[in-house]
Formats: C-alpha cells, structure tokens, sequence
C-alpha cells in the first residue's frame, strides 16, 4: 500500500516539473508555474520520507521492515528547515543582475549532492556493474558540476576577476577530460565481477564484500580528479561568457541526478534531472545561437574577459551629446519613440523610471514600444523580467525580428544601458568578435539617444560605430538619475 502511495506521489511531482516548466514559458505563468513545480517537490520529498518502505536483513539472513529512528527524522527534517532558511532569504535578498550568481551557486549544490550520491552508493553495488556505471557517472558529472559552479560564482561576483589561461589550456583540459573519464571507467571495471580487484577479502555481518581501504582511495581520487577538471574547464573561460557556462553545468547537474534516478529506479528523479539537463542544453545553444558564437568558442575561445576595450573597429569621427531639456523637447513631439533596455539598465535599477517616462509620453499621445535583444542583459529573458518588476505591459515588449522593421518609421530611438546588441560591426564588420550576432538595426531610425555612463566598452570589450553616427546624441550619466532628470523635464512642459 505504502509503496502504491509513494509511486503516486512520484507521480505526482513528476507531472507538476512538466506542467510548470511549461508554465515558465510565458512571464505571466512564470511564477505560478515555479510554485506549481515546487510544490510537487514538496510532495516527492515528503512521500520519499514518510512512505519509503526500508528493509534490512537481520540475523537470521531474514528481512525486515526498517523503523527510521526519530532522532534520523528530526535530523532530517533540521537539515531541511536549515536549507529552507538559508535558500528563502537568499532568494529574497537578491538583486536582479547578481541573479546569474545565485543560480551559479544553487546549481553548484545539486552537482555536489549527485557527488555525495556516488560517493555513499560506490560501497553498496560490489560486482554489480549496471548501478555502478550511473554511479560513477553521477560521481564524475555532478563533481564537474559543483567546482565548475564555484568558479563561475566567483568569476561573476568579482573574487576571480583576472582571467587565468595556462599556457596551451585547451590541450590540458582534453587531456584531463579524457584522463578523468578513462579512470573512471577503470573503476567501473575493476569494481566489476571481471575486474573484482577493487573489493578486498573482508566481509561485513551479512557476509557482503566490503569496499577495501585502495578502492576507498582510487573513488576519493577519481571524485578530487573531477573537481580539478571541473576547475580547469571553467576558469580560461571569459568572465563574461558565465551565463552561458552556468547553463551548461545546470545541464550537467541535470544529467546527473538523472543518473540518481536509474540508480534508484526513482521516476521523479529521473524527470527531473532529464528535464533539467535538457532545458540547461537547449538553453545553451539557444544564448549561442543569439550571440552568433558556437559553443566550442565560448568554451575555448576565452571571449569578453575584461570589461575594457580590446579592439574591434577603427574608430573615426566624433561624438555629441544632447542636454536633458532638448531630448525632452524631442521626445515629447515624436509620433513613435522605441526604448532599447540593456544591462545598465538593470544595474541602474531604472525598470520604474523607465516606466514613468513611458506613461508621460503616452498620455501625450507618443506611440512607444520597448525592443527586447534575446541576449540584452546577463541572463535569458532579463529585460523582460525587469520591466515585468515595474508592470510595463507584456504587449509592449517587441522580439528584435518583429521590431527590426518598424525602426523607419521611429522618430526616437532611447538606448538605456544597452551597448553590444546594437553594435553596427555586427553587420559590418568581419574582423570583429561580434561579427554575425544579430543586432537590434537601431541606426535605421531617425534620432539615436544613447545613455550611458561613460564611452567604456560592454560585455564584448570592443568600442561601437553607433555613437559616431551623425544621427546618434550621447546623454550621458547613471540611467536611474539621467532618466529621473528627463521625466522631470517633460513634467515642466505639460
Ligand atoms: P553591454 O553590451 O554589456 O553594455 C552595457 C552598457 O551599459 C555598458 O556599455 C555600460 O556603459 C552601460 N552601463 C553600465 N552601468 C550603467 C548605468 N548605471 N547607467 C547607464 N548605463 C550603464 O549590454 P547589452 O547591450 O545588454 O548586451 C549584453 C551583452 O551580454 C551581449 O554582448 C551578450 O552577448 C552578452 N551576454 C548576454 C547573455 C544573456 S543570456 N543575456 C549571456 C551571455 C552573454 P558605461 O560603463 O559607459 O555606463
């Protein structure tokens, strides 16, 4: 009966992963889908403690239900309330573009419990070569997962901000790799009933073989080996290339608890880790194929490691800047005016702001739409996260493609904090490390603003032919404060 009650509520939390993922789909679902997902977790968490039927076998060779003793329960369930604590509050503290940290190091958790997993099981399957592989493999993954994860925590929040690149890394790395996974599976053999020269001659009470003190070290070493490589695969990469590599390791962390799943014929672990390791790979080719870059360059092409400008377009001519009550005039006698958000936006904090002004040239009967890059921001989908936070209406959102031709008939062109996905030498220039990204085609427009701070490079590092077009003004300064000073402006000329 227990056990029928357990399945279900596997069941259960395998059906609530699908349908809230599907949810996270669309901004409006999002949050409901999160929690619709979440709460089947609750129920797969809870039936796995209460209803999972344990036996052992006793001294007569017979088994035997296996009572959980309360101090386990109240061990267990401290664990929980502890991480429940820790996760909640950090979750709610966080600022929206230390987000990619946050799920950098969430992620790296996950990696490290597929490693714990290995490490308990090993001991568990002498001779039995079809749950040692999944083991193994959960083992190798989740250990890449978890130093990986760390690395990228620490390039993203400034601890490692120097990019460390051995000399000829990409061949080390394989070489690693490639040494990791032929160990690994050295283990797996020689665990085997074939190889049998991992177990030693020692048998416990019930008479099973018992792990010997070498098979103790090879596993310890084969799990320090995969937090090497972990380390390895992550620091050459570009600081600023995280994002897409912290996709990549969810995708790994996925995969591993997947093999958790095979290991315990457990269907709710299983989902979620395939569900988890798929979304993280289709999100990862998703941000290359934005970016133009496949995923072979973002691992070994160490892009954007600095924030300074180290090349791209010769640049010629010169800039000019537009004053707060000229822009003011301008805006608020265009017939159409397109807001392009980027990251300076969202590290102004200026999603309200911007918001306000929308509604000011509104009412004044301005046409204004906002044109959402598929990579603008640090992460998937962080423009239209930050201005859902404000209420800007989801039918204001434009898809660059949709956009792209309406940019003719557009009177003003507001960039706010955007730099990189609006770069003509996307386009035009073949030697540049952007080249073939799709940009938003701002330039086609008749009036460019562009706010920023200072003419300092974005994520790419290389200086953008935008501002020396003679249709672009530069209103310079922080975008919360420069945008705040333009809705005051227009205020006056009601
Ligand atoms: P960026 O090209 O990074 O440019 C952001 C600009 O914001 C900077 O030039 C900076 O100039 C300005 N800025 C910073 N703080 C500001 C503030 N307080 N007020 C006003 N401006 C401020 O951003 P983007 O155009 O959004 O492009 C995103 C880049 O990230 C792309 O290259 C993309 O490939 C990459 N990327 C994105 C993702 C995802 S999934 N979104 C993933 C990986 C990589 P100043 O310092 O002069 O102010």
């Amino acid at each position: 009966m227990k056990h029928h009650l357990l399945e279900i509520c596997y069941l259960i939390g395998s059906v609530t992963f699908i349908i809230g993922m599907k949810m996270m789909g669309n901004a409006k679902t999002a949050r409901k889908g999160n929690l619709i997902g979440a709460t089947g977790m609750i129920i797969a968490i809870l039936g796995t403690i209460f209803l999972y039927n344990k036996t052992i076998v006793n001294e007569q060779g017979f088994e035997q239900p296996y009572k959980i003793p309360t101090l386990i329960y109240g061990l267990i369930f401290g664990a929980i309330a502890l991480g429940t604590v820790i996760g909640w509050m950090t979750a709610k503290k966080v600022q929206m573009t230390k987000m990619p940290e946050l799920v950098s190091m969430f992620n790296g958790m996950g990696g490290a419990c597929a490693a714990l997993i290995g490490l308990m099981e090993f001991e568990h399957y002498p001779g039995q070569v079809g749950p040692l592989i999944p083991i193994i493999a959960g083992l190798v993954i989740g250990s890449v997962s978890f130093s990986g994860s760390i690395i990228a925590y620490l390039k993203l929040n400034g601890t490692m901000n120097k990019p460390i690149r051995l000399p000829a890394y990409n061949i080390i790395n394989t070489v690693v790799m490639i040494g990791v996974f032929g160990f690994a599976s050295w283990i797996v053999y020689a665990a085997s009933a074939d190889g049998g020269s991992l177990w030693g001659m020692l048998k416990d009470g019930t008479g099973a073989p018992v792990m010997s003190g070498s098979a103790a070290m090879m596993l310890y070493l084969l799990f320090a080996a995969a937090l090497v490589y972990g380390i390895l695969f992550t620091v050459p990469i570009g600081g600023a290339d995280m994002p897409v590599v912290i996709s990549l390791l969810n995708s790994f962390t996925g995969l591993a608890a997947a093999f958790g799943g095979f290991l315990y014929d457990n269907y709710v672990m299983l989902t979620g880790g395939i569900l988890v390791g798929s979304a993280g790979t289709l999100l990862t080719l998703e941000m290359c194929k934005a970016m133009n870059r496949p995923l072979s360059n973002v691992i070994f092409g160490a892009f954007g490691g600095g924030g300074a400008t180290t090349g791209g377009p010769d640049v010629k001519g010169s800039i000019k800047d537009v004053q707060v009550s000229d822009l003011a005039v301008m805006m608020n006698y265009s017939k159409k005016v397109v807001i392009v958000p980027g990251y300076g936006l969202a590290v102004a904090q200026a999603q309200h702001v911007i918001h306000e002004l929308e509604m000011i040239l509104e009412e004044r009967g301005v046409e204004v739409k906002y044109a959402i890059h598929p990579v603008a921001g640090r992460m998937p989908g962080h423009m239209n996260v930050l201005l859902a936070e404000s209420n800007v209406a989801y039918e204001k959102l434009v898809e660059m493609d949709d956009i792209n031709p309406e940019f003719e008939q557009t009177d003003v062109v507001l960039i706010v904090g955007a730099n990189d996905v609006v770069n003509p030498a996307a386009k035009s220039d073949p030697s540049s490390p952007i080249y073939g990204m799709p940009i938003l085609e701002v330039d086609r427009a008749k009036n460019v603003i562009v706010n920023k701070r200072s003419m300092n490079a974005g994520y790419a590092g290389i200086d953008n032919l935008l501002f020396y077009d003679p249709k672009c003004s530069m209103f310079f300064g922080d975008a919360k404060k420069a945008l705040t000073e333009l809705v005051a402006e227009l205020k006056t000329m009601e």
